[in-house]
């Protein structure tokens, strides 16, 4: 069965571009962003590694590790790297998979073979510091990935871990935010001693936690 948000994220050792790695070890209790390209030298992979190496400060704000795989040897990365930091502007800093033998990838059930069966699609997983899952994506290869998407749902996700609330539709970092269900109206006024604004007696909205 493929893997759900709230299993453990499989670990794994692999090399990568900062050499050989185990999963568990590298997240070491942080958030992690795992997530796949379907091919080395193919335009939308690359652009979408320049622009998360240029994330790199955001991501490194949240304290999320992030680790790329991609089904190709790691010399052939190498090469590729040279690439992306030449047309993207920006050099890679984080570690790649070389998933030359599709282990890691079939492990976390990012080949889809009725889309291809010897590339990824494009699966991203958000893990928590509890190693559990807590988001999963997947793209066909066709289209990139939403990078501010990818950063907002871990606003959202680490708002939801230490504050109880959750985000409604379309929510922005500095927005409104929704006290949860499970936190009565007693706890809610410790949590929230400047009061909330009751919609519903189940809608109630409170300004973001910083
Ligand atoms: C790409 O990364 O550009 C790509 C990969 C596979 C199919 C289509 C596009």
């Amino acid at each position: 069965m493929a893997l759900q948000i709230g299993d453990i994220a499989p670990d794994f050792e692999a090399d990568t571009t900062e050499g050989r790695l185990r999963f568990h070890d590298y997240i070491d209790g942080s958030w992690a962003v795992l997530f796949s390209h379907p091919k080395n030298y193919t335009p939308v992979c690359t652009t979408e590694l320049g622009a998360t190496a240029k994330l790199g400060d955001e991501f490194a704000k949240r304290g999320v590790k992030v680790m790329g795989l991609s089904v190709d040897a790691i010399d052939n990365h190498d090469r590729w790297l040279k690439d992306i930091e030449e047309t993207q502007g920006a050099a890679l800093n984080f570690p790649l998979i070389a998933d030359f033998d599709r282990k890691v990838a079939t492990l976390y059930g990012m080949i889809h073979p009725n889309a291809s069966d010897s590339m990824t699609v494009r699966s991203v997983f958000v893990i928590g510091p509890d190693k559990k899952i807590k988001l999963t994506m997947n793209y066909p290869a066709s289209t990139g990935r939403n990078f501010d998407e990818i950063l907002r749902v871990i606003d959202s996700l680490q708002l939801t871990a230490k504050h109880q609330v959750a985000t409604p539709v379309n929510w922005k970092r500095g927005e409104d935010v929704i006290i949860v269900p499970a936190v009565t109206n007693e706890e809610a006024k410790t949590k929230f001693p400047d009061g909330w604004k009751e919609v519903r007696p189940y809608l109630r909205i409170v300004p973001q936690p910083k």
